[in-house]
This record gives C-alpha cells, sequence and structure tokens, in this order.
C-alpha cells in the first residue's frame, strides 16, 4: 500500500499555487451537458476525480478532450444533441459530487437514471432536497434498484424553499431551471464561491440568472443554453489548507492565485492565531512566528467557516497554546478524523457535534489512516508538526482533490515522500 511518509520538524516556507476549485470544477463540467456543442474549462486541477467526471460525461455520449495550457489543465467537452441520460454506481460511488448531472440530465432529456451514490465517511448526506426541488418543478422522481429515477414531461419554473442552505441541492434545481417553462425562484439558497462561478458559467451560456452570491436565486428558463469558454474559480479550500499548515508548522507560506476575500473567517482564525495575514493583488501570505494561540471552529455555510476545513484547523490547534472548541454543524462522522489525529498524541475529545482540543507542545509521528480528502491533508499537517515519522495511508482521498500535494510540500521545504509502506502492508 502507498502512504505518505511525513519526517516532522520543517517550518513550511515558500510559496504554492493554487487551482480551480475541484467543488466547482466537477459542476461546470456537469453543466455542459447543458448546451449541445462544445464547452471549454480552464484553470482544471489535475486530480482524479476530475478524471472520474469526464468518465462519467464520455459514457452519456460527450466527447471529452483535454490539454495543458501553461501550468493548468483545459478540457472540452463537446455534448451531443442525443444524450445517454444514465449514469452507472461504478462511476457514482467514486465521487459523491457525481449526483450534479441529474439537474442537467433532466433539463435535457426529460429524464435521467443516477445511481445513488451510497454512504460516506463524512455522514450520512440525504438527497432530499434535491429531489423536493426537482419535483416541485414536475419531475417525477423514484427510487429504483440503486438508481434515482427522474421523469418530467414538462420542467416548470417553481418558488422553493430549501431546509437548509444545501450547495448540492442548489446545483441541481438551478441546473434544472435554467431550461424550465417560467421562473424559478430559489430561497435559502447556498451562496458559496462555488455557486456564484456555475452561475457566471450557466450566464454565459444564455441562462436568465438575478440575484448571483445571494440566498434568493431567480431563474428564468430560456429556450436553449451555447457552449462557452470559463475558467473554474481557484480552490479556497486548498487556499485554507496552505494557510493551516503555515500557522501549524509557524511557516511563511504565499499561495498564489487564491482569492483571500473568500476565506475571511479562516483567514480571521489565522490571526486569532497570532499569525500573520497579508492579501496580495493575486492571493495571500500567512506567516506564523510563535506558537500559534488557540482559536474556537464553528463550520457553518458560506460565509461561515466552510467544514472542509475543519480538519487542517484541528491538526493546527492540536498544537496550539490553549484549549479549543470546534464546532461541526455539517456532517457529523467528520470526528472520526479525531480518533486517527489522536493516536499522534492529540488531546481531542468528542462529544456529538462538539470537540475540545487542548494544544500540546509537539505530537508524535505514527501510522494512521486518511478517512476522507480533508482529514488526509489533516493528518498530513500533523505529522509535520510532530516528532519522527508519520505514515499516511489511504491517500488515494488525498489525491481526489490536491495537486501533487508531496511535491508542494516538498518544495516548501518539508520532509514528505510517497513510498510503499512498511507498516501497512501491500
Ligand atoms: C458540498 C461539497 C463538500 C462540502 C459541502 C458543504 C461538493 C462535491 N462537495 O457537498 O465538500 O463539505 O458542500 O460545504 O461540492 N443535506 C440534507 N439533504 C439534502 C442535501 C443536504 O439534509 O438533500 C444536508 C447534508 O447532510 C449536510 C448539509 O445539508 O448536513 C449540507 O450539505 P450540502 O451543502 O448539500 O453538501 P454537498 O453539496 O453534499
Amino acid at each position: 500500500m502507498q502512504v505518505l511518509r511525513v519526517t516532522g520538524g520543517a517550518r513550511l516556507d515558500g510559496a504554492v499555487d493554487v487551482v480551480g476549485a475541484k467543488n466547482s470544477v466537477l459542476k461546470l463540467m456537469a453543466a455542459a451537458l447543458l448546451a449541445p456543442g462544445d464547452t471549454t474549462l480552464g484553470n482544471l486541477p489535475a486530480i482524479s476525480d476530475v478524471t472520474i467526471m469526464r468518465q462519467l460525461l464520455e459514457g452519456m455520449g460527450c466527447a471529452v478532450t483535454e490539454s495543458t495550457v501553461g501550468a493548468t489543465d483545459r478540457v472540452t467537452i463537446s455534448a451531443p444533441e442525443h444524450l445517454q441520460y444514465e449514469a452507472p454506481y461504478e462511476l457514482v460511488r467514486k465521487i459523491r459530487g457525481s449526483i450534479c448531472v441529474l439537474g442537467p440530465l433532466i433539463a435535457r432529456t426529460g429524464r435521467a437514471k443516477v445511481a445513488l451514490p451510497g454512504g460516506d465517511a463524512i455522514g450520512t448526506r440525504p438527497l432530499d432536497m434535491h429531489f423536493a426541488g426537482l419535483e416541485r418543478m414536475g419531475t417525477e422522481i423514484s427510487i429504483q434498484h440503486g438508481f434515482v429515477v427522474a421523469e418530467a414531461r414538462e420542467l416548470r419554473g417553481a418558488s422553493i424553499w430549501l431546509d437548509f442552505p444545501s450547495v448540492g441541492a442548489t446545483e441541481n434545481i438551478m441546473t434544472a431551471a435554467v431550461l424550465a417553462k417560467g421562473t424559478t425562484v430559489i430561497d435559502n439558497a447556498a451562496r458559496e464561491p462555488e455557486i456564484v462561478d456555475l452561475c457566471r458559467m450557466l450566464v454565459a451560456m444564455g441562462a436568465q440568472i438575478d440575484g448571483i452570491g445571494t440566498s434568493t436565486l431567480e431563474i428564468t428558463g430560456v429556450d436553449g443554453l451555447s457552449g462557452t469558454t470559463h475558467d473554474a474559480v481557484p480552490d479556497r479550500i486548498v487556499a485554507g489548507t496552505w494557510a493551516m499548515a503555515a500557522v501549524a508548522t509557524r511557516g511563511d507560506i504565499t499561495v498564489r492565485g487564491a482569492v483571500a476575500d473568500h476565506l475571511r473567517i479562516a483567514l480571521d482564525k489565522v490571526a486569532q492565531a497570532g499569525g500573520e495575514v497579508e492579501v496580495l493583488a493575486d492571493g495571500f501570505r500567512v506567516a506564523q512566528a510563535d506558537r500559534p494561540r488557540s482559536f474556537d471552529v464553528v463550520t457553518l455555510p458560506y460565509p461561515g467557516l466552510a467544514t472542509d476545513l475543519q480538519p487542517q484547523a484541528i491538526a493546527a490547534l492540536s498544537v496550539a497554546d490553549g484549549t479549543a472548541m470546534i464546532t461541526e454543524n455539517l456532517f457529523e462522522a467528520r470526528f472520526m478524523f479525531c480518533d486517527e489525529i489522536s493516536r499522534m498524541g492529540a488531546d481531542v475529545r468528542t462529544d456529538g457535534h462538539h470537540a475540545v482540543v487542548r494544544g500540546r507542545e509537539r505530537l508524535s509521528g505514527a501510522p494512521v489512516r486518511a478517512t476522507d480528502i480533508r482529514a488526509g491533508v489533516g493528518l498530513v499537517i500533523a505529522g509535520l508538526v510532530a516528532e519522527g515519522v508519520t505514515e499516511v495511508a489511504e491517500i488515494h482521498h488525498i489525491d481526489r482533490g490536491y495537486v501533487r500535494f508531496e511535491e508542494q510540500l516538498r518544495g516548501l521545504g518539508a520532509d514528505v515522500e510517497r513510498v510503499e509502506s512498511s507498516t501497512f502492508g501491500p
């Protein structure tokens, strides 16, 4: 089994580049289904989730070509006039985000048969709000033999209130509404930068959307959309990961290509930890001179602190001066990460959706397992501030969302290698 072997002790120092956000790119690729013809997406990350999404679109009849422009990848998706409307389990189970093909497929073909993604290591992830919204627009939805089967004779605009500003539900409803008859209003819509990115691409394709970036989206359906060229929004979670890595290792990292404004609360936490934050024209710099001070974390929908930064924050807090309270409001099982980081000597106790982290001077290297993408990078950060060697297993999770993670870490002075494990076996 391949692992990341991290030898602790380095202070991260230097510059890294951030490219397009995984959580946007997957949705932009799915939205290409909405227009027959070519859609070109730029600033793509070279991650395994993009490869899987590509296979999914090819299975629906799209021709997909990749090219490299400078340091980033581009993909051109040619959607046919007649789409296949099925998404098979073997691909959907690998990336839960692939459920975002549901809205575009219903909008284009009036039907969809998409495998249910199933369980996830960060907790139960129901789709009830996706279904309720699409049903209000005239779609009949049933679960048949592990598939979501959807049919709409005519998609009609509707007034939809979400119980919670769900990213995925907002996206699926929005991508169906752009080709529906009449106007759809989504109240309590998610406002994540990735939603704004998708809205901008849809508008460039000819969609009519008002209220972009607010919690009320008003979408007036049009007869057809056309392909476009669009660069994905920078990955704020990857950028925030570097910020937390700088805090933990008392490092000095310049994050190029990031939007500091998308990380306002995370960067405020860096300042609370005693870090210096400098906003640059094309990113930001975080410099942490002394041992970080503890700060509390409450995860919330955007503009709140992202749940996807919670494990990285806990890694930094595990070596901070003081005690921190973490409140996880989105995914209860995310605290599985705490059991792993505890193996490294971190003092973390959980109770329901709260965790208390009492900072230690240092952690102690140990073999640990990544339970999801963000837990994986959280454990690598912990390894950087641990005495001795840490082996992080299940690194396919990290490869889903981080481009050449260990190379970038080495560029900052870390001792990290991808090796066959001596502990975990084959
Ligand atoms: C997306 C991101 C994920 C991030 C999350 C929250 C992708 C591929 N993934 O996931 O990395 O952590 O946003 O920022 O973009 N919920 C329901 N019913 C539903 C839908 C959601 O109860 O129909 C609940 C979920 O269980 C969760 C909360 O709503 O507690 C938020 O989920 P949601 O915003 O939908 O997350 P995802 O789109 O799945």
